[in-house]
Formats: C-alpha cells, sequence, structure tokens
C-alpha cells in the first residue's frame, strides 16, 4: 500500500533533486536509474568526468562519467545542464559505448555548459604535484582548473564552439595558459599549448556532438509547465561542496540540492522533493578529514565486500563508520524530504555496528557540525555500538529486512531527523525494499 503511496507520491510531483550526503559513490546513479523509467527527463548539473556511475544491466555493466544513467530508458530524456564541466572526448567515448550497443540515445546538451579541454587534465597533475604532500587527491579530471576559467569568465563553452570568433577566443585563452607555465611550472615543463592544433581537434569534436546541443533550458521548464516528471541527478557529495565540505578538499562545485537551481536555472520554489542519499556507512576517496574511518580489519573487510574502489580512479575507497552529524549536516544543507539508505546489505554478517553520535573536540560535544573546521579535522567520534544484522540480498520488501536492520534505520532516523525512504539492498535496478 505504502508502496503505492510512494510512487503516486513521486509520479505527482513534477521535480525531485537526488543528491548524495556524504563524500560521493554513495549509489545515487542506481537510484537515478531505478527513478528514471518514472520521469520524462534526467537532468545532469554540475560536476564533470570526475563522477562516476556504474549501471548494471544483467551480464552488462556501463560505467558513465558524464551522461546521467536515463540514457539506458527508452522514452526519457536525458539533459545535460549548464552546470556540467564538459570533457568532450570523454564524453563521446561514452556516447558510443552506447551507440556500440544499438542504442538510441535522446540526448540534449546545454550550450551553455562550459568545456574541459585537454590542458585542464594536465593542469590538475602539474597543480596535484605543486602542492606535494598537501594534495587534495583530485581525480586527475580537470575539473579545477576548467572551473577557474569558468569563474574567471575566460572559459570556454559548448556554444562558443559554434561562434565565428573561436579561434581568437581559443588563442586568448592559451595565451594565458602559457604565460601560467612560463611563470608557475617552468621547473616541472617546457610544454606549451598549441592554440591552432587544439582548434582544429575542437572543430572535428564539434561535428560529432552537434546533433546533441539543444536548448535544454525551455524544455525542462516546459517539462515542468507541463506536470511532466523530471529528475535532477546530482554528483559527488555534500562534503564534497565547493562551499559547505570539507574545504579546500572538495571539488569545485556545489553539490547541494540548491545547486540543481543555480546550475540548471530553476526556482528553489520549483524543487517539490529532495531525496538525499546515504551510505549504510561512509567511504572517502582522495585527501582531507574523515572522523569515523574505520580501523584497518574493519576497513578492509567493507572495502572488499563493498567493492569500494573508484568507478572514476580505480583508487581503494577509504571506509567509516555512519557519522550522524554529518548527516543532520547534510540534512540541513539540502532539505531532504527523505534519505534512500544504500548498501545495507554489505555490513550484513559482519557482527555488531558502530555509529558515530557525536564529535568530541576540546572538551566539548558536538552534535551539529560547526563552522569552525579544527572541530572536523581533530574532534573525535563519539560511538554507540548496535545489534548488526545477518547476510542477505535482494530484499525488495521492508518488513522483510533483517530486523538489525530495521532498528539500525529507526535509529539513525531518530538521531539524524532524517526520513529514510527505503533501503537499496544489492546492486540490481529492483534491488530496494521501500518503507512500509
Ligand atoms: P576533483 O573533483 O577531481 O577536483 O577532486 C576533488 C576531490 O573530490 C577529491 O578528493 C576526489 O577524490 C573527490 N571526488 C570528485 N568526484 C568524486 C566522486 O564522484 N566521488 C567521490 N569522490 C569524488
Amino acid at each position: 500500500m505504502l508502496l503505492f503511496y510512494l510512487i503516486v507520491e513521486l509520479s505527482i510531483v513534477p521535480v525531485t533533486v537526488v543528491v548524495g550526503s556524504q563524500w560521493g559513490d554513495e549509489g545515487k546513479g542506481k537510484i537515478v536509474d531505478s527513478l528514471a523509467s518514472k520521469s520524462s527527463m534526467v537532468v545532469r548539473f554540475q560536476g564533470g568526468a570526475n563522477a562516476g556511475h556504474t549501471v548494471y544491466r544483467g551480464e552488462k555493466v556501463y560505467k558513465f562519467h558524464l551522461l546521467p544513467c536515463s540514457v539506458l530508458h527508452k522514452g526519457v530524456k536525458s539533459i545535460i545542464a549548464r552546470g556540467v564541466a564538459l570533457d568532450l572526448e570523454l564524453l563521446l567515448e561514452e556516447i558510443k559505448q552506447i551507440e556500440n550497443d544499438n542504442l538510441d540515445i535522446d540526448l540534449v546538451i546545454s550550450p551553455q555548459a562550459f568545456l574541459v579541454l585537454p590542458f585542464h587534465r594536465w593542469m590538475d597533475k602539474l597543480e596535484e604535484l605543486r602542492r606535494g604532500q598537501e594534495k587534495l587527491g583530485t581525480t586527475y579530471r580537470g575539473i579545477g582548473p576548467a572551473s577557474t576559467d569558468r569563474i574567471a569568465r575566460r572559459g570556454i563553452r559548448l556554444g562558443h564552439l559554434f561562434e565565428d570568433n573561436l579561434l581568437d577566443r581559443i588563442k586568448t585563452l592559451v595565451g594565458r595558459v602559457n604565460a601560467v607555465l612560463d611563470g608557475v611550472y617552468s621547473d616541472v615543463t617546457k610544454r606549451k599549448i598549441n592554440p591552432q592544433r587544439l582548434y582544429e581537434d575542437l572543430i572535428k569534436q564539434r561535428e560529432l556532438i552537434r546533433k546533441y546541443v539543444g536548448d535544454t533550458h525551455n524544455l525542462i521548464h516546459t517539462a515542468i509547465e507541463n506536470k511532466e516528471e523530471v529528475l535532477m541527478e546530482g554528483a559527488q557529495g555534500s562534503m564534497l561542496d565547493l562551499g559547505f565540505g570539507t574545504y579546500p578538499y572538495v571539488t569545485s562545485s556545489h553539490t547541494i540540492s540548491g545547486s540543481a537551481c543555480v546550475n540548471a536555472g530553476l526556482g528553489p520554489s520549483q524543487i517539490s522533493q529532495v531525496l538525499g542519499i546515504a551510505k549504510a556507512y561512509v567511504t572517502r576517496v582522495g585527501a582531507g578529514p574523515f572522523p569515523t574511518k574505520m580501523n584497518d580489519e574493519w576497513n578492509k573487510k567493507v572495502q572488499d565486500k563493498g567493492k569500494e574502489f573508484g568507478a572514476t580512479t580505480g583508487r581503494p575507497r577509504d571506509c567509516g563508520w555512519l557519522d550522524i552529524p554529518l548527516l543532520r549536516y547534510a540534512h540541513r544543507l539540502n532539505g531532504f524530504t527523505g534519505v534512500i539508505l544504500t548498501k545495507a546489505d554489505i555490513l550484513g554478517g559482519m557482527g555488531d555496528i558502530k555509529v558515530c553520535t557525536s564529535w568530541n573536540w576540546n572538551g566539548s560535544e558536538y552534535k551539529d557540525v560547526p563552522e569552525d573546521s579544527r572541530v572536523w579535522d581533530e574532534g573525535v567520534p563519539q560511538y554507540v555500538t548496535l545489534e548488526g544484522w545477518p547476510d542477505f540480498s535482494g530484499i525488495q520488501k521492508w518488513n522483510n529486512l533483517p530486523e538489525g536492520l530495521r532498528k539500525y534505520c529507526d535509529f539513525v532516523e531518530s538521531s539524524s531527523g532524517v526520513k529514510i525512504l527505503a533501503v537499496s539492498t544489492g546492486p540490481g535496478i529492483d534491488d530496494i525494499a521501500w518503507k512500509e
């Protein structure tokens, strides 16, 4: 009955935003994939090829970095909105992956999306080299340097590829890049960027991408006005948000729900539902504070069973216990109307589970995340231990979930204030138990 209610609820609201509540890799792709068939369009609104979704179709495994998961759903339009950092080389490879399987793509890309150019990827690496021990652990996908050019208002947008002054624009941008290479990186490289070659490569890519470029803004708003269901797919997670995450160990975009507004061009009142995706534990790749990191034995166990290796870089993800102060913080930042807990099956059969309920720092207890970042860096997590649950997989009814897991969900709800709508119980698109 309640499943029916939830489906009805999801189907009468026009805009749903799906965002990660932790450091990314919460399993947003699987949830978007399972909700996509009920939507008329799925909009990717921020991030770039630093993100990675793994989508399972029987034996077939697809890895997407830029394409929304909806590309595998017939009759669902996929949109890449203007806030996305667009790496055309990688996007064209992803499109080919789908075309090789003889699937049609109903994809529209905003001409205002900004380009990640090959030298941005290279400069990402140079920057990390320069940081040495202090490196951020980026994905080397050029996100920081490309976003810097965007914000400094010298970046190249997809639509610029179709304008007459493209070569001049590239020369101006590259002139500056070469001056930076000369001034800042001359000790590590003598290489320079050739604007003419970049121009010629971009012209080739332009012809391959041309048919996908369109007016996403009016498509999105027409769909909203027609009361169609629009799903907005976030990338990364709230703790990687440029402003509210573990700065500077964050990505270069806003990853919280409000980002859907500024990056796809909506007002907050047009969003009806914000779904937060939270793993039953937490993971993190790259550098930066990670208060609830598990000890080595647990870390290894969860990493192996949960296949916790980056979809973009293959790096092992560190695993930690669920952090209630961070979940409550994410709830406040995003205004979750509901949360879906993922990978609860991974903790099954592992014994008792720890949950962090507050942090201690300098003699004070913090249940809410403060703005003072020293507390993030040095706070000592305070844990409670809860009964675990047996190994299981693929359960689709809430009442069939192990009792220990249902109690865990009750505890998470009462301590963090979020409302858990469902638990994802395996990698398959139907492996999800909605709460009754
Ligand atoms: P960048 O986004 O490549 O600049 O990387 C900045 C930080 O964000 C690094 O710690 C990355 O590991 C992390 N990061 C970026 N995208 C993702 C993601 O999709 N999942 C998890 N971590 C990510």
